[in-house]
């Protein structure tokens, strides 16, 4: 009996940088997310669907087994916990390092300290880590605006280039974690359709492979 495989991924940046990957792997998605309306697009393999949704629900859909496969920042897979799905690969895509941010020379204050993230378990530990009692204002985007309006004295969130951040007179301050994008597997999938996954997922990690 043919198996179906299920990827998901979010539009943007890692549907972008997915690609390549897929097609080196043989897979090739016949629409475009940007354009489409559709959520389930089809693939040059008729046993391979590919399914688009918000990045933070991609872990959700895995660890359920609505999808075999997805990509996700580490960022997302962190704040997750990772329960039910496999983290089988490094993509080394969407790169960037998950920071907390301030004011440049404003030293935090003392007792708890509020911050502003989408973040909120990744905040919380990291703090813990500290010694640090926190009250956690969760976002769903725009952190930088936070601190500027006085709704937290800092912010957790994600750092590339740090344009964001100057943009809005802010500074990168303590490093949480390095992010890229990782390939991750339901698990009973990894049992169930090990053959058909175990291909892709070799053909995947020689394309990662190769361009480094
Ligand atoms: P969202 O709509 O959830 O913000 P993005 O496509 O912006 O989705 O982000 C997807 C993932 O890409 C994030 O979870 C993170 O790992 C990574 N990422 C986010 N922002 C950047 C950035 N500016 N540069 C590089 N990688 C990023
Ligand atoms: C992300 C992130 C920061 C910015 C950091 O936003 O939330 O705001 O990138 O990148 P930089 O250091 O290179 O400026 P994104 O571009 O994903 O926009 P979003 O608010 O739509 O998520
Ligand atoms: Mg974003």
């Amino acid at each position: 009996m043919t198996q179906t495989i299920t990827i998901a991924l979010s539009k943007g940046r890692i549907y972008k940088e997915t690609m390549p990957l897929l097609k080196a792997a043989g897979i090739e998605v016949l629409d475009d997310p940007e354009t489409s309306r559709k959520l389930i697009l089809d693939t040059t393999n008729e046993n391979i669907k590919v399914v688009i949704i918000r990045a933070t629900d991609v872990p959700t859909y895995v660890e359920y087994g609505a999808a075999d496969l997805g990509v996700i920042g580490k960022d997302v897979l962190m704040e997750h916990g990772g329960h039910g799905l496999y983290e089988m690969l490094d993509l080394n895509i969407a790169c960037c390092k998950l920071m907390t941010a301030g004011f440049k020379d404003t030293p935090l204050p003392e007792g708890q300290l509020k911050v502003a993230t989408k973040f909120v378990n990744c905040a919380k530990d990291f703090f813990s880590g500290q010694g640090r009692q926190i009250e956690v204002i969760k976002l769903y985007g725009s952190m930088e605006l936070a601190p500027i309006v006085g709704l937290a004295d800092c912010i957790v969130d994600v750092v590339d280039t740090g344009n964001t951040l100057r943009a809005n007179g802010l500074v990168p301050q303590e490093h949480i974690a390095d992010i890229s994008s990782r390939l991750v597997v339901n698990k009973a999938s990894m049992k169930m359709k090990h053959t058909a996954l175990q291909g892709i997922l070799d053909k995947v990690s020689a394309a990662v492979g190769a361009r480094k």
